[in-house]
């Protein structure tokens, strides 16, 4: 049988039913829980009531008030999460401007890289790849470098485990292409090339080159001077011209340093060019005959010119970029200027 108490905390409990969903039709959640759940909420203040009651009594109107509790809590609860997951009212403001997603651009040593291969690729050169990890061979001996040449000094490199290295030059994928395919050949080979130098503002233990070769029957030297003439004209425009220097390779004889008419200054005189109006910019020369030969061409019926050019030089000489090493550093405040 209920008893007066009974009775009257059922009602009380009843009338805090309705009033809760009565404000549960206008309150948001986060309202709702302090004020009916929360530590001086109005359930607590029912509990508060239990010490009025008989002791026989107490077990059975604190389970009530529990029941009460745990009902009201996951209403709120379910009210939250169904807040939630429509979001919260007008989360999207369509008068707001939009989110410009950040663009990336092109690293300058390979909008350089990207420049030389367009300007080749139009007088017909093949783009071609070879790999950074070389065979000895590859790197030295079929470029007509032995052993003990003093050359091979100034072409120190990395060595992984014998005959395997990394590549110091990209010249020994003339000698992939020459025995991959028969004359006439033209080929442009851009890539990474690795040398045990020490950081400093010239030096990169990797950097990049393009390497180029012509091979055809009655392939002359006037014909390097004419490519390389077109190409610097291409790259720097009509008024540049290019100077040839004597000098040695072991893969190429003759063999020349070839030098640009200053694209800074306009050959004028400029501390790029250490004011003598020439930089230069890459190596160049006939295909020793023995390459031809190393290679399964016949250097009777065969000749042909290379040449090789860093691209991080070209890059530092155009935007004026005093030290190597900024390439690989990674600041956006440098990359962000090109
Ligand atoms: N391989 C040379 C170097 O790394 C550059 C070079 C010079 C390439 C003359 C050539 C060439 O093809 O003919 O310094």
């Amino acid at each position: 049988m209920a008893s007066f108490f009974d009775m009257s905390l059922d009602a009380k409990i009843e009338a805090l039913k309705a009033e809760f969903e009565k404000e549960a039709s206008s309150l948001p959640a986060e309202q709702l829980r302090p004020r009916f759940v929360g530590p001086s909420g109005k359930v607590r203040a029912l509990f508060g009531e239990l010490k009025t009651l008989p002791p026989d009594h107490k077990k059975a109107a604190g389970e009530k008030l529990n029941a009460l509790k745990n009902d009201l809590e996951a209403r709120i609860e379910a009210l939250a999460s169904a807040k939630a997951a429509v979001g919260p009212q007008r989360a999207v403001d369509l008068t707001l401007p939009g989110r410009a997603p950040e663009l990336g651009r092109r690293h300058p040593v390979y909008r350089t890289w990207d420049e030389i291969v367009r300007v080749f690729s139009r007088l017909g050169f093949d783009v071609v790849y070879g790999p950074e990890v070389e065979v000895e061979a590859n790197n030295f001996e079929a470029l007509n470098i032995p052993v003990d040449h003093p050359a091979r000094d100034s072409f120190d490199t990395f060595y992984v485990e014998p005959p395997y290295l990394l590549r110091s030059h990209t010249s020994p994928v003339q000698i992939r292409t020459m025995k991959a395919r028969k004359p006439p050949i033209r080929v442009l080979c851009p890539g990474k090339v690795f040398r045990p130098d020490k950081p400093d503002a010239g030096h990169s233990p990797m950097f990049h080159q393009v390497e180029g070769l012509l091979v055809g029957p009655g392939v002359t030297f006037a014909h390097l001077k004419g490519v390389l003439d077109l190409f610097v004209k291409s790259m720097w425009g009509p008024a540049t011209t290019v100077r040839f220097r004597p000098s040695f390779f072991p893969f190429t004889e003759p063999s020349a340093e070839v030098d640009v008419t200053c694209f800074i200054c306009g050959a004028k005189g400029c501390p790029a060019c250490k004011q003598s109006g020439w930089v230069e910019i890459l190596g160049s020369g006939m295909v020793h005959p023995k390459v031809l030969a190393n290679c399964g061409i016949d250097p009777e019926e065969n000749t042909g010119f290379a040449f090789g050019m860093g691209v991080e030089r070209i890059a530092m000489l155009r935007w004026g970029i005093p030290d190597i090493r900024r390439f690989t550093e990674n600041h956006f405040a440098f990359l962000r200027q090109f």
